[in-house]
């Protein structure tokens, strides 16, 4: 098909169909937007914020590595369950003088910090978070959210009382070209928003590279559901500014997951799998909105489909990726009408050198400099934590049910 250029910013071309003509902004005006857009932020090194890291484990290496990079950071402390862990892990990273705990309440109660990040499996997340804001200590809590919305409704009343900043562990919210669907969306271009498919999958990617704390109920505690499903949530409740969802009707399952052939090295992993591998949903969202939610560490296809947004002017297709993770897996595609025909513009992919975890940790920062707001609010992931909840919950009862969030 023959597309024609009608307007561009600096990483979107905007083509019509079926005409043959096509020009392009001048490269030096495209290169002053992007300086424009790159403008770097001084950071004040005056005063060093003295972090801890809680969980040692996998992800806290991006935290570690990230914050390092961090010129008005010192890492303090951390904490792990496992004794001997946190010391090994600070010793490999380079951080041999942080002072190491085997309890997250030893370290708060020992140790003067400005911060910490939650970086423990998700059954933790609460109890780490909460006692953090209650001893007036800024978080930053790795994804999802927590287990339960009861969970989240409890964490956000300690954010509350203790006016800390508590910004949740989205990286991918860095990514320009999710800020691009966002963009899309608040743009109009899509009219209203009223009917929405998301999700992702894996054919096989059960997460037990590094052991089984994924898979285990009592450390996991939600699978598929909350490990990746947050993410697809995320994708598409950012984009449309995060409408509170009313019913849910959900499904899990874990035919994957508990079958002793699905790890090849690692048979008896299938004996502690206790959480979902697949989960599905249809969702009511205020605004009268639709969303239709499908989730999968393993499945008999290649991918469960894409994300698309359908509006009453136009509808956006977001590729999905093979192992999702978040990320859009190439370029997206507006179907839309103009003068009575029916085109397709076309959004590629912005390629980019940003690195999602320091964009993170230092929008997290700077929130703390600044005094606010979070750059990541559990004002609208515990919509998020409300979905997954929901799901959790009508699976169980078999029927839909109404999400009900107490006042916070
Ligand atoms: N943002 C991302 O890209 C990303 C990627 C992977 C994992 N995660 C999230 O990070 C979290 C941790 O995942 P992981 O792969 O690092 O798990 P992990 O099992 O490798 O590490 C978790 C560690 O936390 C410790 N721990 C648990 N409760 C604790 C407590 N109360 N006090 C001190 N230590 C405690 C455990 O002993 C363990 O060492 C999960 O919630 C996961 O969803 C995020």
């Amino acid at each position: 098909m023959v597309q024609y250029y009608i307007g561009a910013t600096p990483d979107i071309k905007i083509y019509y169909t079926n005409n043959e003509r096509g020009f392009y902004m001048a490269e030096d005006i495209l290169n002053r937007f992007k300086e424009d857009q790159l403008e770097a932020k001084e950071i004040d090194t005056g005063k060093k914020l003295r972090v801890g890291i809680i969980g040692t484990g996998w992800i806290a290496e991006a935290h570690v590595l990230s914050y390092k990079k961090m010129p008005d950071v010192e890492i303090v402390a951390g904490a792990d369950l496992i004794p001997g862990k946190a010391e090994a892990f600070f010793e490999r990273y380079g951080v041999p003088d942080a002072l190491c705990f085997e309890s997250h309440t030893e370290m708060l109660n020992s140790v003067e910090l400005d911060a910490v990040s939650v970086c423990t499996y998700n059954s933790t997340h609460a109890e780490c978070t909460i006692d953090a804001l209650n001893k007036g200590v800024h978080v930053m809590l790795e994804k999802p959210m927590c287990v339960t919305l009861d969970e989240a409704v409890e964490i956000m009343r300690a954010e509350k009382k203790s006016g800390k900043v508590l910004s949740i562990g989205f990286q991918p919210r860095f990514d320009p070209n999710m800020k691009k669907i966002k963009e899309i969306v608040e743009s109009g271009v899509l009219g209203k928003i009223y009917y929405i498919q998301t999700g992702g999958g894996r054919r096989r990617g059960i997460p037990t590279p590094y052991g089984t704390s994924f898979i285990e109920k009592d450390k996991g505690a939600i699978g598929a559901l909350g490990d990746i499903g947050c993410y697809s949530l995320d994708m598409v409740l950012n984009a449309i500014g995060y409408p509170k969802p009313l019913t849910v009707s959900g499904y899990t399952s874990d035919f994957f997951g508990k079958r002793p052939d699905y790890y090849k090295n690692h048979p008896e992993y299938a004996e502690v799998f206790g959480v979902d591998d697949f989960a599905a949903a249809f969702v009511r969202l205020e605004g009268d909105i639709i969303l239709d939610f499908r989730i999968a560490w393993a499945m008999n296809i290649d991918t469960p489909g894409d994300t698309i947004i359908l509006g009453t002017e136009g509808g956006l297709r977001i590729p999905s990726t093979e192992c999702w993770n978040g990320s859009v897996g190439g370029a997206m595609k507006i179907y839309h009408d103009v003068a009575g025909s029916q085109v397709e513009t076309e959004i590629p992919i912005i390629e980019s050198n940003i690195d999602l975890f320091d964009a993170k940790l230092r929008s997290f920062l700077d929130a703390i400099k600044e005094d606010g707001p979070s750059p990541v609010p559990s004002g609208q992931i515990i919509y998020n934590q409300a979905i997954i909840d929901g799901i959790a919950k009508s699976a169980a009862a078999g029927r839909e049910i109404e999400i009900e969030i107490p006042e916070i």
